[in-house]
């Protein structure tokens, strides 16, 4: 847990109180009898107990962490059953090779038409509205022409700054495929007409984002507002995100697009300021991936710290954008979708990840 005093060590006293009164009063009624301060619960002490081969045990504190071990709830345990050793992912990750993540770079597609604009337009809205939120400071963004490809920034984001903006995103990053991905189902039923492999890309990609999301809330317990927060977000993001998509689905790829270039940027930010020393809690050797995680992206047992953790992520988010990007270039009706099609003449598949401006029609079909 990130108590106050934590924060005051973290960030500046001020921007530890706006952060405490916008996203985390965040107290479980048990901690708060223990008269523990307000803040956010950040603890770095993912699945400790689940890895064999990590000899430490719940009830030491940690040297990334200002909260005993034994403080952190795990408030989503796998249910014991009788018979049921495990219950493995639903969608098996692909996996990524060291290569293919370090290719992954920010981009940005430049809006073409009116829909593209108006995408880009509220896609930049939304990313202000974040930031306000999470009172990220002006010195801690980057070039304002450039905002999801420049990474220098004058001041970095606080670890727990950038546990919240991992939970708030990845919460709202999980509606997406889902709502597309239910609309083409109805759809297909309700007309009679095949699909062309359109669904089982946009809800792998919503799996996909909530294993992100339950990656990050092994490290850190959101408190009572943080919830509501993500709850309202979710209320009005779902219900806009279905609107959005039987209006206009190209328009709606296109936003979505949009938004896993910001995905891409903030990962790429943080990994920058890893390297650069700015996240100590993080690269710390104590750091311990959540089991979770090391389970879905089967990483090798010597790429297990945050910043590998964070190369998966932005590779996953990557390739949402390509296929975002090139879905929003498709006829929505008719074009099979490429990322599951065989090719002619054994052309491989494209690969979205490298392509972050998305293919377009032409060379994909
Ligand atoms: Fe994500
Ligand atoms: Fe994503």
């Amino acid at each position: 847990m990130l108590s106050t005093t934590a924060q005051a060590r973290l960030c500046s006293p001020k921007q530890a109180a706006r952060l405490s009164r916008v996203i985390a009063p965040l107290l479980t009624t048990s901690t708060s009898t223990l008269g523990h301060p307000v803040g956010i619960h950040l603890a770095f002490i993912p699945a400790v107990s689940q890895h064999p081969h990590h000899n430490q045990s719940y009830g030491s504190t940690r040297a990334f962490s200002t909260t005993p071990v034994n403080r952190m709830r795990d408030f989503f345990p796998a249910k014991e059953t009788e018979n049921i050793r495990e219950t493995p992912p639903a969608w098996p990750h692909h996996g990524y090779t060291e290569a293919e993540m370090l290719a992954v770079v920010p981009a940005h597609r430049k809006p073409t038409t009116w829909g593209d604009v108006f995408a880009w337009k509220f896609m930049r809205f939304c990313r202000w509205g974040m930031d306000f939120c999470t009172g990220m400071k002006n010195d801690q963004k980057v070039d304002k022409s450039n905002p999801t490809t420049a990474t220098h920034s004058i001041k970095p984001l606080t670890e727990s700054q950038w546990m919240i903006r991992f939970l708030f995103l990845e919460s709202i990053a999980g509606v997406p495929g889902m709502v597309a991905g239910m609309l083409r189902h109805l759809h297909s039923l309700r007309r009679l007409k095949r699909d062309n492999g359109w669904i089982e890309t946009l809800l792998e990609e919503s799996y996909n984002e909530r294993m992100h999301l339950l990656t990050f809330m092994k490290m850190c317990e959101p408190g009572w507002f943080m919830k509501l927060m993500i709850l309202g977000a979710q209320g009005v993001y779902f219900n806009g995100m279905v609107l959005s998509y039987l209006i206009s689905p190209k328009i709606t790829h296109r936003f979505v697009g949009y938004l896993e270039e910001e995905a891409v940027h903030t990962y790429t930010m943080a990994i920058k300021q890893i390297d650069d020393g700015h996240l100590p809690k993080w690269s710390s050797p104590d750091f311990v991936v959540p089991d979770i995680a090391v389970k879905y992206w089967h990483m090798p047992e010597d790429k297990r710290t945050m910043r590998d953790l964070i190369m998966y992520i932005r590779a996953d988010e990557a390739c949402h954008r390509g296929v975002n990007h090139t879905l929003s270039n498709l006829d929505q009706k008719e074009d099979p979708n490429p990322f599951v099609s065989d090719y002619k003449g054994g052309r491989a598949p494209p690969r979205p990840a490298l392509k972050g401006q998305g293919y377009e029609r032409t060379e994909v079909l």
